[in-house]
């Protein structure tokens, strides 16, 4: 460690101030003609280094190559201070994962673990060794495009993966050359931003943002995370990039991070925009002042940051502070040792075997199974099955967005999966036409509808206005329902669609995400019984657009929508609870709760709180169970509910396990009336559940 703060402190005394605030820029380099901007030492880190937009795809075999070339520029210039590559390796590079929001499906924080340090492997090999992941934003209005790129709806989920992400990338020692810097984003409250559209401003409340968005970053920095991003967004009037409160107060002073912070892309100059900066120079000012400490790609710094030194709004001092950060996390990890990459390693570390076996387990892990009438699934005794919906022939479209490395030709397509994957002697019959499936649903013994969204549809700036199914896939549903057949609808999205109608009309419902290349084979296994679903909500489901935002973890109300009678929290035309609720799902066995047990009845420092879960089924299956409390009188309002600890078990069947959880006081803690954090002594309920709108209750006091 000291070792680190010497060598910066070295390199600092050396430094011109050009050289300084080079290091503070990451500008965006197609090609050779950056090399002299780096032989200049004007960059400290480039982005996405080659193909940078999703579709322009990725050459695997050269792009270490590259990299080097541009890294060899940058060790001519005179203090040869190293570039960090950052690209955004979101779900997985080459082996594309299923999206991060699919990911929290799985209440597993080791798989979470497990696809990052692939992905840092994959990415590593390239030249790569910085993320801009994971995302922590906590999102509760499904129509934010972005929602598939975090983990969900709730703080606790959001934190327990933000910390196995950040592990999963960094590793115990991120100088490793196979593995990447993390960065945590987008800081803060930018889930929120207002009607679910991107780059929309957030009004949040001190107590809201300090106990439901900032949980996840914190976690992430008491993980060790090396950057953190700013947000584009306006919090509270102070676009997040000059918020000095949120990005030097808090981050820094309160919670002791010391690595950088990045800004989003070119927010540092939409200062200008956002209408508190008077031109480029003033907007890098602020921005610097506020705690930014590298510019992504605006460029502001770069032009503007020498004159501001000169005329006095910045000073040295902050600038080299700024370029401490930085420093400090390259040398961490390992780039001034190991400036280059082993152009060889892509052959033997990209999508190997093992990250393809990864890949299935995790999708098989984190579909849902909403619904399952009668048992349908798994398909059993059917003849004649016909396969039919736009998904139908899918490879690429599984991936979801942010894939700007997967290829669509490593995704074995759906109907190959299930063809390989059916029992035999079943006879598959696919048809991606409406017309063609409408006639032969008719001689079909069962039909299973591949629906959902594009890809396109949700990540950055892809919002939608109405969460239902895209255009015509209802029509297309309800068209085959009526012919009468066990209809088994399987729903690709983004974001928890509305599909109110659609599950209505089918006997069985599976969601299954975005799930990425293994998402066919994964799908087949558990149509056909081979594998079990093991996925919970992490999001609510709305019945329709109109509940967003929906979560469970909400106030009471005065007039709480649990109490009968008129004049109540709801709708007029909508029952007001959600379609499914978050931490919801089925399997294919069964399980029962029981027993709750409470170590004492007051709470001294710690509790623990326990159940019998039982396998009632007739197959081995697993459980996420889930510990929810509430805190039923404080100074402010608390939610009905806040989920504080899950297990995921597996259970033969007729096997019944005793779950228990230690809640201590701190899991209690949250920001009071007087702005204070800390505990309040009262009465608590507590539930051990299988989600949110059930389980065993029980009480306590604090
Ligand atoms: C803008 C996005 O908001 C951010 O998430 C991403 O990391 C950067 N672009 C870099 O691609």
């Amino acid at each position: 460690m000291n070792d680190v703060e010497d060598r910066v402190n070295t390199l600092l005394g050396q430094m011109t101030l050009e050289e300084k605030i080079g290091q503070l820029n990451q500008p965006m380099i197609h090609g050779l003609p950056g090399l002299d901007l780096l032989r200049q030492g004007k960059a400290g880190s480039i982005i996405n280094a080659f193909g940078a937009l999703s579709g322009q795809g990725f050459d695997h075999l050269n792009s270490a190559e590259q990299c080097n070339a541009l890294q060899r520029a940058a060790l001519e210039s005179r203090l040869g201070i190293p570039l960090l590559f950052g690209r955004d390796i979101i779900h997985g590079q080459r082996t594309v994962f299923p999206i991060p929001l699919a990911q929290a499906a799985g209440f597993n924080p080791s798989l979470v673990e497990q696809i990052n340090q692939i992905a840092a492997r994959e990415a590593s090999a390239l030249g790569i060794r910085w993320t801009f992941a994971p995302m922590l934003d906590i999102a509760r209005d499904a129509r934010w495009g972005r929602i598939a790129e975090g983990y969900g709806e709730d703080p606790l989920l959001t934190s327990r993966m933000a910390a196995a992400a950040v592990r999963g990338f960094q590793g115990d020692d991120v100088s490793q050359p196979d593995r990447l810097v993390a960065c945590a984003k987008h800081y803060v409250g930018y889930g929120a931003a207002e009607g679910g559209r991107d780059y929309e401003q957030a009004e949040i409340s001190e107590p809201t943002l300090r106990d439901v968005y900032f949980p996840p970053f914190r976690a992430a920095v008491a993980a060790g995370v090396g950057t953190i991003m700013s947000a584009f967004l306006d919090l509270n009037g102070m676009p997040a990039t000059a918020n000095r409160r949120l990005l030097t107060d808090v981050l820094r002073n309160e919670w002791g991070f010391d690595g950088f912070v990045v800004s989003d892309w070119e927010s540092v100059g939409e200062l200008v925009q956002h209408g508190i900066a008077e031109d480029r120079a003033h907007a890098a000012a602020l921005a610097l002042r506020a705690g930014v400490d590298m510019d992504m790609v605006s460029g502001a710094y770069l032009e503007t940051l020498a004159e501001n030194v000169r005329c006095g709004r910045v000073t040295l001092a902050e600038i080299d502070e700024a370029v401490r950060r930085i420093l400090r996390i390259k040398c961490r990890a390992g780039l001034f040792e190991h400036p280059l990459t082993d152009p060889e390693r892509a052959i033997h570390d990209i999508l190997t075997p093992k990250a393809r076996e990864l890949a299935r387990q995790a999708a098989s892990e984190t579909m849902v199974l909403l619904k399952n009438e009668r048992h349908l699934l798994p398909l059993r005794d059917f003849r004649r099955i016909l396969v039919a919906g736009p998904f139908v022939y899918a490879t690429g479209e599984l991936f979801g967005t942010w894939t700007m490395d997967g290829r669509a030709g490593d995704a074995v397509p759906l109907d190959q999966a299930f063809q390989a994957i059916a029992p035999a002697g079943t006879d598959l019959w696919f048809a991606a036409a409406p017309d063609l499936a409408l006639s032969r649903a008719h001689y079909a013994d069962a039909v299973v509808l591949l629906v959902g969204e594009h890809p396109a549809r949700s990540g950055e700036n892809a919002n939608v206005s109405d969460l239902g199914l895209p255009p015509g896939q209802l029509e297309w549903i309800t068209a085959m329902a009526a012919i009468g057949k066990p209809v088994v609808l399987v729903v690709f999205a983004g974001r928890p669609l509305a599909i109110t109608r659609a599950v209505a009309q089918a006997q069985a419902v599976i969601y299954a995400w975005h799930p990425g290349l293994e998402g066919a084979a994964a799908l087949a296994e558990i149509l056909f019984g081979l594998a079990t679903p093991t996925g919970r909500l992490p999001v609510s489901m709305p019945r329709t657009t109109g509940q967003a935002p929906l979560y469970y973890a909400h106030k009471p109300s005065g007039r709480p929508l649990e109490a009968d009678g008129p004049f109540r929290t709801r709708y007029v035309d909508m029952p007001t609870a959600p379609l499914f609720p978050f931490g919801y799902g089925l399997s294919y066995t069964s399980f029962s709760y029981s027993d709750l047990r409470l170590s004492s009845a007051h709470m001294r420092g710690t509790l623990e709180i326990s159940a019998l879960i039982t396998n009632t089924g007739e197959r081995t299956g697993s459980e996420v169970v889930q510990l929810y409390v509430r805190d039923l009188v404080g100074s402010l309002t608390r939610p009905v509910r806040e989920l504080k600890d899950f297990q995921r078990i597996t259970l033969q069947p007729g096997e019944a396990r005793r779950v228990s959880f230690i809640l201590r006081e701190e899991d209690l803690t949250f920001t009071r009336a007087d702005g204070s954090w800390g505990v309040e002594p009262g009465r608590f309920k507590v539930w051990i559940a299988p989600h949110a709108e059930a389980g065993l209750e029980g009480e306590f006091i604090l």
